[in-house]
Formats: structure tokens, sequence, C-alpha cells
């Protein structure tokens, strides 16, 4: 009797609970309203939400390779399958056409559909919630007069139980809290609006601070070093592993152009951000860099001291602790294949081709992102197209690349040879050939 009586209660309990969290997990369907009209937007309010689109980088996942702008498609890898980016222009079956401002700015601050569905916070809503009212009008009022593209997205790729959204209601009860930013009385007007942009609409830490296993950002290793897309998103506070030390003067460049003399390019998924940060207005990348430049710590000593000796090119320098068999090839693959335009003597230095010493790629705690530099080289920038880092792939066999990084982390960093570096190679290869 006192079983039965005990599993009844337990069963209560647990119908309790999960009514109690369907009713925290449920929200409203918004009601769908005719298409607004696109002549009724102030063209001022759209002119800033243009600007302010490109710094919430909503082009680059919203676009996919090819596709037409903002009308979605595009895959986020991550660790728990692949979602795609939907289309948010104002088409009224397959975009957003048919969502009020009200409901526009739920999903961006709230990670909610206008039918009342959450979204995976892939989309960085966790950050967006950060945004003002003010400028996630402008957003809206700029998306909703570009061009309606017909296009439904592909269905996500998650393995159950990852594919169901209410449980996306569970995490954010632990992880995501709404509000928007408040400024720090202390700091400065200028660091104020760094802070605003870092962490919400620019969501630097979406890419740049390490995430736990439920795929949430750790907030006590803030832009600590993160990854996105097969590559390492560097730590940018004091932990930074940068063989020169950043100041707010040269992040601002390298964020405006992708490309400072001092530490080199904005390679991988920072090329689109960089690309985004030269179409705003300059006072906002200067507020950006000067919060980043205020967080990020300085180089060692002794990387100062392996910088100063760089250029000299050569073998000389690798110290014997990293020294194994394999530095001499790649010594011999370094003189042939990248000196020519990587040693400041060299006939074929080019002004953005700088010197590997000073390269935050050789110093990385990961190996990946030297590894994409190698195999598949980097676009060339559409300002320089003559700067071009070519890809190795098809000269280079696995051993060999192998061979070369090991001799560049031994001979231009001050850092242990990197572990499992073939496993790298060979998933970084493996990941180009299938195209991202
Ligand atoms: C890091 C990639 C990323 C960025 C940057 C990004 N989004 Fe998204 N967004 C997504 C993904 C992925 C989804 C779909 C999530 C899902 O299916 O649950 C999404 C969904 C949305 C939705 C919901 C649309 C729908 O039909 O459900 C809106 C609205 C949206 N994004 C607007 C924006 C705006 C505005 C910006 C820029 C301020 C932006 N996004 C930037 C990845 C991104
Ligand atoms: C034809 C000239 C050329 C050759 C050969 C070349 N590079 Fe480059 N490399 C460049 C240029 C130019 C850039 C800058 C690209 C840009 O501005 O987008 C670059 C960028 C890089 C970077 C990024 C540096 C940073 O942090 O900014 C790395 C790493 C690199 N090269 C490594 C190599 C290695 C290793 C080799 C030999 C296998 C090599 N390169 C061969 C011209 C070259
Ligand atoms: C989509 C992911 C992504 C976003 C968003 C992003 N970054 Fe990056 N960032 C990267 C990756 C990956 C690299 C490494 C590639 C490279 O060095 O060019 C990088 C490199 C950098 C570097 C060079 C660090 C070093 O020591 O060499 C700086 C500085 C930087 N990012 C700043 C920022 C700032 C500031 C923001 C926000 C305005 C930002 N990033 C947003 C992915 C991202």
């Amino acid at each position: 009797m006192w079983l039965m009586r005990a599993l009844l209660g337990l069963l209560g309990a647990t119908l309790v609970g999960a009514a109690a969290f369907v009713a925290l997990a449920w929200r409203s369907e918004i009601p769908a309203v005719e298409p607004p009209n696109k002549a009724a937007f102030d063209p001022a309010l759209v002119t800033r939400g243009a600007e302010l689109t490109m710094l919430g980088n909503c082009n680059v996942c919203h676009t996919k390779a090819d596709g037409r702008a903002y009308a979605g498609g595009r895959g986020l890898q991550t660790p728990f399958g692949t979602i795609y980016a939907t289309n948010i222009t104002p088409d009224p079956d397959t975009g957003i056409g048919r969502w009020s401002e009200a409901a526009f700015l739920r999903a961006v601050r709230e990670g909610v559909r206008r039918d009342g569905s959450h979204l995976y916070p892939a989309f960085p809503y966790d950050h967006f919630a950060k945004v003002s009212e003010g400028d996630l009008r402008a957003i809206y009022a700029f998306l909703m007069t570009r061009e309606a593209v017909r296009a439904d997205p592909p269905a996500n790729v998650l393995p159950f139980p990852f594919s169901m959204r209410t449980l996306i209601a569970a995490w954010k009860l632990m992880f995501f809290k709404v509000g928007e930013f408040r400024p720090d009385p202390v700091l400065s007007t200028e660091l104020n609006r760094g802070a605003y942009l870092v962490e919400g609409l620019a969501h630097c830490g979406a890419c740049h601070t390490p995430r736990n296993g439920f795929g949430a950002e750790r907030n006590e290793a803030y832009l600590g070093g993160g990854e996105t897309e097969g590559w390492h998103a560097p730590a940018l506070n004091a932990s930074t592993t940068a063989p020169v030390a950043w100041t707010a003067d040269q992040l601002f460049h390298f964020l405006r152009n992708g490309y400072v003399p001092a530490h080199g390019v904005a390679a991988g998924p920072m090329r689109p951000v960089a690309n985004n940060l030269g179409a705003v207005a300059e006072a906002d990348v200067k507020a950006i860099a000067a919060y980043v430049a205020a967080i990020v710590g300085p180089s060692t000593a002794g990387r100062g001291e392996r910088l100063g000796r760089a250029g000299a090119s050569g073998d000389q320098h690798s110290s014997g602790s990293h020294a194994d068999g394999r530095t001499a090839d790649g010594a011999a693959i370094y003189a042939g294949a990248c000196a020519p335009c990587h040693e400041p003597t060299g006939q074929r230095f080019s002004a953005r081709g700088i010197p590997l010493a000073s390269s935050q790629l050789v110093t990385s705690p990961e190996a990946r992102n030297l590894a994409h530099v190698i195999l598949e080289g980097i676009a060339p920038p559409q300002a320089s197209p003559a700067a071009m880092m070519p890809g190795f792939a098809d000269t280079l066999s696995d051993a060999q690349v192998v061979a070369l990084m090991t001799y560049l982390r031994s001979s231009f960093s001050d850092r242990p040879i990197w572990k499992d570096v073939e496993d790298t190679v060979r998933q970084v290869r493996r990941s180009a050939a299938e195209g991202y």
C-alpha cells in the first residue's frame, strides 16, 4: 500500500515538474503581420541599421557561399551537429516578411521564433540580448528594406535529443540571462562603448571565449580563447599568446584593415569579421580596440627576445630540447618554400608576408590555424590582390607539413612543440577537401 502511495507521489511530482518545465519553456506565438511597406521606414534609420548589421556579422552567418545576401542556408558546425542559418530577408513565406518588429526583437534578444519555438544559441542571442532596443529597431528597418529572396534553409542535422527545441529552454534556464548592457560608471565613454559592442552586437566572445560541455560560454574565462569552424580563436585576455604585445592602435588597424605589420593578417573566420569592421564608423572600431587593449595581457620577455633574433633565418636557433629528426627536413622546406616571401632578405618578401616569428599562428596553443594557412593559403585581400599567401596542399605531403610545422614551432617560438600535430594536419586537410 505505502509502495503504491510512494509511486503515485513520485509520478505526481514528476508530472508537476514536467508541467512546470513546459510552462517555463512555453512562449506564445506572435501573430503574423502584413509585410511592412518599405517606403515607410526612415532612410536615416535604415542607414544606421546597415552599419549595425555589419557590426553584428548578420551577413556572415546568414549568407551561404555564392548565395544571395541574408537568404540563409549556411551550415554552422557545432559539437552537437549542423545548424543552418535561416532566411532573414523580408520574403513573406520563407523569410521574416511577416514578422512584426516585436517578433524580431524577441527573436534577437531572447532566441524565440515568431511561432514561439526556441532558437539554438548557435545564433548568438546570448550576446545580442545586450543590444539596445533602438539599435535593434534600426537593424529591423535595414533588413525589412532588403530584397526579398525565396529560399528555405536545409533542415538541421542534429541527433536526438538535441533535435528537440524544448530542450533549449532548459539550456536557457541554466546559461542565459535576458537583459540590456549596463555601462560601468567607472569606465570612460569610449571604453563603455567598446564593452557594449564587444559583449553585445559584435559578439567577439562567441568565438574567442571557450565553451563548456553544454556549448555555453565560460564566463570565468572571458575571451580566453575559443574555437570556431575548425579554427582556434586566440585568447584576447591575459592568456594571449601573441608574440608581440597588442596595443590599442595595432588592434584598431588589425580590426579595421585585417592586417597590421607587427602582427600580420586576419585569416580564416576572422577575415569576414575584419571586412565588416572596415565598413563601419571608425569611432566604433577605435572603441572596440580600446576595450580589448584594456583586457589583453602583455607579451612575455622571452618572446620579445626570440623575436629579436628572428629574420636571421635558419636552423641555428632551434633549441636542443625541441629538436628532433623532423626539424632538419622542416628547415629545408622552410628555406625553399617559405623564406623567399617571409624572410625580410628574401627576394619575394612583400609588405604583408610578415616574419613568422611575429605570427601568433606559430605561438598558438593549437596547431590548427597554422595547418589551415599552410594547406589552404589565404585568399588575397580585396585591397591588395598581390599579397598572396599560396596554399601548399598539392605540393607538400602530410609528413612534410608536419616536419615544417615542427621546425617553425621550435625555431620561431618559445613554446613546446605541438602534440598530435599529425592528426591535426590530417583533419585540416580532410575538412578543406569537404569545403569548409
Ligand atoms: C554566428 C552566426 C550567426 C550570426 C552572427 C547571426 N545569426 Fe541569426 N541565426 C543564426 C542561426 C544558426 C539561426 C537559426 C537558429 C535555429 O534554427 O534555431 C539564426 C536565426 C536568426 C533569426 C530567427 C529567424 C527564423 O526564421 O527563425 C533571426 C531573426 C536572426 N537570426 C537574425 C539575426 C540578426 C539580425 C543578426 C545580426 C545582428 C544575426 N542573426 C546574426 C546564426 C547567426
Ligand atoms: C608567394 C609568397 C609566399 C610564399 C611562398 C609563402 N607565403 Fe606565407 N604569406 C604570404 C603573404 C603575402 C601573406 C599575407 C597574406 C595576406 O595578406 O592575406 C602570408 C601569410 C602567412 C601566414 C600568416 C602570418 C600572420 O600571422 O599574419 C603564415 C603563418 C604563413 N604565411 C606561412 C607560410 C609558410 C609556412 C610558407 C611556406 C610553406 C609560406 N607562408 C609561403 C606570402 C607567402
Ligand atoms: C566568427 C568567429 C570570430 C569572431 C566573431 C571574432 N573573431 Fe577574432 N579571430 C577569430 C579567429 C578564428 C582568429 C584566428 C585567425 C587569425 O589569427 O587571423 C581570430 C583572431 C583575432 C585576433 C588576432 C589575435 C592574435 O593574437 O593574433 C584579434 C585581435 C581578434 N581576433 C579580435 C577580435 C575582436 C575584437 C572581435 C569582435 C569585434 C573578434 N575578434 C570577433 C575568430 C573570430
